[in-house]
């Protein structure tokens, strides 16, 4: 169970926003004699256990990196497992997402897309607007990318200069807290482009654990770990 601290104590923030690096479901399917789109089949699902997870727990936002814009280039047979995995899960969220008061923002841009992926992208905000959890899904995104099209955005409009506002109100998190955490799986130590603006005061948890393998217990203790943190930076 996600536990929050009840004292109000002075450089703690309540953990209101958590960001993931799903990674690792290629080696696990791997692991198990699979073929690596299984693994994203998988991962899709602990994807929705997680989100769910997170929310009922109290926590508001929950952003996950699903495909970034570097895993274009993987081999076809793979991009269109995820492209399947996805195109399923985005059907299966009309229905759900109004149910469970979620509301879904894809971060990223949607031109690459199969038209039909799009439509349903676009319909899956349009129809989830408003709803109480905000689940952010960042496709085809990069964060170097975000910030480049946020500025060339500012520019069309009229801008002769940004700063930190102007730029925070054009990026795709636009009206969000920054991450409190982001956990990445998988074992790798770094961000590859995530979050790039968001993250510069983000704490954050590595762990070993592949996706598929996150279990709640492992949730929990990475958000107890993001508060002794905090505890130990507001006694400094
Ligand atoms: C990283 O693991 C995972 C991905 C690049 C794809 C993640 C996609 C999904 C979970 C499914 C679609 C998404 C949603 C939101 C329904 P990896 O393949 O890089 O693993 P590896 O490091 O073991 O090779």
């Amino acid at each position: 169970m996600i536990i929050h601290p009840t004292e109000n104590t002075p450089g703690i923030n309540k953990l209101s926003h958590i960001a993931f690096i799903m990674d690792g479901n290629g080696r696990w399917a791997t692991r198990r004699g699979m073929p690596r789109e299984y693994g994203h089949t998988i991962g899709a699902k602990v994807f929705r256990r997680v989100a769910e997870y997170c929310f009922r727990g109290g926590i508001d936002i929950v952003t996950v990196y699903a495909f970034s814009t570097e895993n274009w280039s993987r081999p076809k047979r793979e991009v269109d497992a995820i492209m399947n995995v996805f195109g399923s899960y985005l059907k299966m969220g009309l229905t759900d997402m109004a149910k469970d008061d979620i509301c879904v923002r894809f971060l990223g841009e949607k031109t690459p897309f199969a038209p039909e992926t799009r439509e349903l992208m676009e319909r899956l905000e349009t129809e989830s607007l408003g709803n109480r959890y905000k689940l952010n899904i960042a496709v085809n995104y990069g964060g170097r990318a975000e910030i480049v099209n946020a500025v060339n955005r500012l520019i069309a409009s009229g801008a002769r200069e940004v700063s930190e506002e102007s730029l925070s109100s054009a990026i795709y998190t636009a009206g969000q807290p920054d991450p409190d955490l982001i956990v990445r799986c998988g074992g790798e130590v770094r961000l590859s482009n995530f979050l790039m603006w968001q993250s510069v005061y983000s704490e954050l948890y590595f762990t070993d654990t592949l996706w598929p393998d996150l279990t709640d217990n492992e949730i929990d203790k990475a958000v107890e770990n993001y508060y002794h943190r905090k505890r130990r930076f507001g006694k400094v």
